[in-house]
């Protein structure tokens, strides 16, 4: 039995006086979760509220790192920086970080967001950075529009979710965190139908399981994220392959991230 984990991406949202009164209208309403319960707060925001959940059931987690240690790299932040203000997590290949062919996408939309050009190269050298500093990743993978529209969504995910483990031995690999995000349903309201995000995340398992064998793809957590809110939290998390959510919008509010994390079985 896998235990539910629930991370909210709060992604580049609030300052330190909103992550504040965020908390302590959350931490009260999620005291006797069952669920893992995560926050990645922006960066400028991690001290903040890495002393605010100290002693609370909430973890702190990055929104992405640089796989170098230190140097002149302007505006990244390393693993141990990470560490360093008590983080535990780190979102890694986000689809808003990646950019497919390493630059974004010629057909740039709204709903392909691919700011900061992460390929599946550099999203394992973040996943490999992590782990090499005990901090466990939250490997995103997912589909575009435009790959489901044309047959490829299993193929992109399973593709994905083996580059992002390249070099990875089973030992680390059992602690990473996957999450299915199909790109067509964050932050547009459409979210994914339960069954089809079960499957796919059946595909991430899948793929796993062809790298590392049969007990550590059934060992591993695998979230589902997009358009998660309270109330197609308990369809989805109640599925056999979703061990969670990685909410955006609806973690802002703290109404509706807890009623997520209480939606856990
Ligand atoms: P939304 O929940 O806002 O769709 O965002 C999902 C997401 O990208 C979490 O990482």
């Amino acid at each position: 039995m896998r235990q539910t984990i629930i991370a909210g991406n709060w992604k580049m949202n609030g300052t330190r006086a909103s992550a504040e009164a965020l908390l302590g209208e959350l931490i009260p309403l999620i005291a006797n979760a069952s669920a893992k319960v995560i926050v990645c707060p922006t960066s400028t925001a991690l001290e903040t509220v890495g002393d605010i959940i100290a002693d609370t059931n909430i973890a702190l987690g990055g929104q992405d790192l640089f796989w170098k240690a230190k140097g002149a790299y302007t505006g990244q932040i390393s693993a141990g920086m990470l560490l360093d203000l008590g983080c535990e997590y780190v979102i890694v290949g986000h689809s808003e970080c990646r950019g497919r062919f390493g630059v974004p996408e010629p057909d740039f939309t709204p709903t392909i967001l691919a700011y900061f050009g992460d390929s599946d190269t550099t999203v394992n050298l973040k996943l490999r950075a992590a782990l090499a500093n005990n901090l466990i990743p939250i490997l995103c993978v997912g589909e575009t529009l435009q790959e489901r529209q044309a047959g490829n969504t299993d193929s992109v995910v399973a593709a994905q979710t083996k580059a992002g483990l390249a070099e990875v031995s089973a030992e680390d690999a059992v602690e990473v965190i996957f999450a299915y995000e199909p790109v067509w349903a964050i932050g547009t309201g459409e979210v994914c139908a339960s069954d089809e995000a079960d499957r796919v995340c059946g595909v991430v398992r899948s793929a796993v399981a062809e790298l590392y064998g049969s007990e550590v793809a059934e060992a591993v957590h695998i979230q589902y994220g997009g358009s998660v809110k309270p109330d197609n939290a308990i369809e989805l998390l109640a599925k056999p392959n979703i061990d969670g959510a990685l909410v955006g919008g609806a973690s802002l509010k703290a109404q509706d991230f807890a009623a997520i994390v209480n939606a856990a079985p």
